[in-house]
């Protein structure tokens, strides 16, 4: 089981094959579930989807999703939720009906029951088939922080400064006061539990991430080291992401 590296060349090239790989799956499947996430790394391929969806026909009318994660206590209309960022890049121009999107409530009342009921969900649904992630610098995936284990599951936890930092950068908030300290996150063994995932890295930024969840250790220290044993995990890269990669 070794993860497949796909170098793509620049980020415009990596939204369009991951775009092409969702379509594949779904386009035969038209009962597809997927895992999506969130950042700006995606943010090409689902503007790849929504024209695929105009312009192609794609269809997500019977497709089911869910996201890797939630603010703790931001409103699903704040504009920095994810929920927001799911109906403003993709949920809003194609033809999927809202109750088959799910994004765990980042103003739940109790965190445990929610995050109880997203599994149960996920399994209701019969599992994922394909989940998109992304990469933080340090490594995690979704709001999985280094230290977490390969078994997580479905929780509430603590960012890290490093993560705050990230995204406070202008692109998402703008003061590092105004990021929430805790989010709702599927754990690691939810993400392994999907029968593919497809990881994207774009820029020199995420090289060294990259590089260490590929060609280092499996553990704790860096969260995506532990896809290296999945069963069906793709890298899509551009070339800065895979400049430092063996
Ligand atoms: C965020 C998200 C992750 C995302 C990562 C990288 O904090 N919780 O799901 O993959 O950090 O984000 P970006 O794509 O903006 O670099």
């Amino acid at each position: 089981m070794t993860v497949q590296r796909v170098v793509c060349g620049t980020q415009a090239d990596v939204a369009r094959r991951a775009a092409a790989q969702i379509a594949e799956l779904i386009a035969p499947n038209p009962r597809a579930v997927l895992g999506l996430a969130t950042g700006s790394t995606p943010e090409g391929t689902y503007a790849e989807l929504v024209r695929l969806h105009r312009d192609e026909g794609l269809r997500f009318a019977q497709v089911t999703t869910f996201n890797l994660d939630e603010y703790w206590r931001l409103p699903a209309q704040h504009e920095q939720s994810y929920r927001r960022f799911m109906e403003e890049r993709l949920f809003s121009a194609i033809d999927i009906p809202q109750d088959q999107t799910h994004v765990l409530d980042g103003m739940a009342a109790d965190a445990a029951a929610e995050c109880a009921a997203f599994e149960a969900k996920i399994t209701e649904c019969g599992g994922v088939d394909l989940w998109l992630l992304g990469i933080g610098s340090n490594g995690h995936i979704a709001f999985n922080e280094p230290g977490s284990a390969g078994d997580s599951r479905t929780r509430l936890v603590d960012l890290t400064p490093e993560t705050i930092a990230a995204n406070s950068d202008g692109r998402f908030f703008d003061d590092p006061a105004d990021v929430p300290r805790q989010a709702l996150t599927a754990g690691i063994g939810t993400i392994r539990d999907a029968r593919r995932v497809l990881l994207l890295a774009t820029g020199a930024g995420k090289a060294p991430a990259v590089t260490r969840a590929l060609d280092g250790p499996i553990d704790a220290d860096c969260p995506a080291s532990w896809l290296q044993d999945h069963r069906d995990c793709a890298f899509y890269l551009d070339t800065e992401a895979a400049s430092t990669a063996r």
